[in-house]
C-alpha cells in the first residue's frame, strides 16, 4: 500500500512530499505539532488534541491554519488514505515558509500544515505491556516553556538517544531538585508506597498530556487516590508501580528506573487496570 503525506493543503506521494527549506519550522522549528493515536482504525482523543494545539498556536502568536472541522477531516482523510488501523497521526503546523530572520515575518505568512501516518504493531506493544519496560533518569536540560507542544526537540531527542544506548525505552528528565518531570516523550507517574497515584502537575512546566487527562478522567470518582504533584527519583525507586502515558504508547509499564526495579519487577496491577480502564473509556 503506497503511503501518503499530506502537505499545505495536498495529498502527495510519501516519498516525493516535500517541505520548502526557508521554512521556519526547518529553519527555527518555529513550529508546533500533534501525535494522534489510531486504535482499531479510530482516531482517539481527536477533540482534546485539537484544543492542545489552537493552545499551542496561540502561546506563539498564531491561529489555526483551518477550522476545527477541516482539520478533523484530514487526520481522518491521511487515516483512510494510509489504511491505517492501528498506529499514529502526525500534524504539525509552521509558521510558514520566509526568508530566513529569526523575528516573525513582517507580513502574514500562509502556515504550512504537515501530515503524516504510520502503522503501529499492536502485538508488539502487547508485549512492551506484558514485560514492562525500563527507564534511565537524565537532567532536564529544556526550556520554561514545557507546556508548548514545540517541534524545538533536541533536548528530548538526546535524553532518549541516552535511553536508547542504555538499553532503555524511555528517559525521565529529572529537574535540579532531582524531581521528576516528564518523559523525553511521555508524561510520567508512580504508584507510590502509601498506593497514591502521583504524576507532577501541569502547572510545573510540563507537557499537559491528552493521555494523562484521558486517564484522569477515566477514573474519576473511582476511589483512586490521586496526587498531582512532583515525585523524586529516590521515591520513584521506592515506588510499587510506575508507568508513563502518551499516545504512542497509551499507559505502559515501567519496571525498572536506573536498573532499581520498581515493586515486584513486573508491571503491576494498578497500571494495567488503568490501562485497560484508559482503553475502555478512550480507545
Ligand atoms: N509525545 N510529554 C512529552 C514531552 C511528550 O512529547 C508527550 C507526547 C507527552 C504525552 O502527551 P500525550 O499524552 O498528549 O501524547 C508528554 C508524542 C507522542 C511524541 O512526541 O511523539
Amino acid at each position: 500500500m503506497p503511503r501518503e503525506a499530506f502537505v499545505d493543503g495536498r495529498y502527495l506521494p510519501f516519498d516525493s512530499a516535500k517541505v520548502h527549506v526557508e521554512d521556519r519550522g526547518l529553519q527555527f522549528s518555529d513550529s508546533v505539532y500533534e501525535v494522534f493515536a489510531v486504535r482499531e482504525g479510530r482516531i482517539l482523543e481527536m477533540a482534546p488534541h485539537l484544543a492542545r494545539l489552537k493552545r499551542s498556536l496561540a502561546e506563539i502568536g498564531q491561529g489555526m491554519p483551518m477550522s476545527d472541522a477541516a482539520l478533523g477531516v484530514h487526520v481522518r482523510e491521511i487515516v483512510l488514505r494510509n489504511r491505517l488501523a492501528d498506529g499514529l497521526v502526525y500534524l504539525q503546523v509552521t509558521r510558514g515558509v520566509s526568508k530566513r530572520d529569526h523575528a516573525f515575518p513582517a507580513t502574514a505568512v500562509r502556515q504550512s500544515v504537515i501530515m503524516t501516518a504510520r502503522s503501529a504493531d499492536p502485538a508488539k506493544a502487547a508485549k512492551s505491556v506484558a514485560a514492562g519496560v525500563a527507564v534511565i533518569c537524565v537532567p532536564d536540560i529544556r526550556w520554561g516553556r514545557c507546556d508548548i507542544k514545540s517541534t524545538a526537540l533536541l533536548a528530548n531527542v538526546l535524553a532518549k538517544q541516552q535511553a536508547r544506548t542504555a538499553g532503555a525505552y524511555e528517559a525521565w528528565l529529572v529537574d535540579e531538585s532531582g524531581f521528576v518531570t516528564e518523559g523525553s516523550s511521555t508524561n510520567a507517574w508512580i504508584v507510590s508506597e502509601a498506593g497514591a497515584l502521583v504524576t507532577r502537575s501541569i502547572r510545573d512546566n510540563i507537557l499537559p498530556g491528552v493521555t494523562r487527562a484521558g486517564l484522569l478522567a477515566a477514573i474519576a470518582g473511582e476511589g483512586y487516590t490521586v496526587e498531582e504533584r512532583s515525585f523524586s527519583v529516590v521515591e520513584a525507586k521506592k515506588a510499587r508501580e510506575a508507568f508513563i502515558t502518551a499516545a504512542s504508547s497509551f499507559v505502559l509499564p515501567v519496571v525498572t528506573v536506573d536498573s532499581t526495579k520498581i515493586g515486584t519487577g513486573r508491571p503491576g496491577p494498578v497500571t494495567l487496570a488503568l490501562r485497560e480502564r484508559y482503553l475502555a473509556e478512550a480507545g
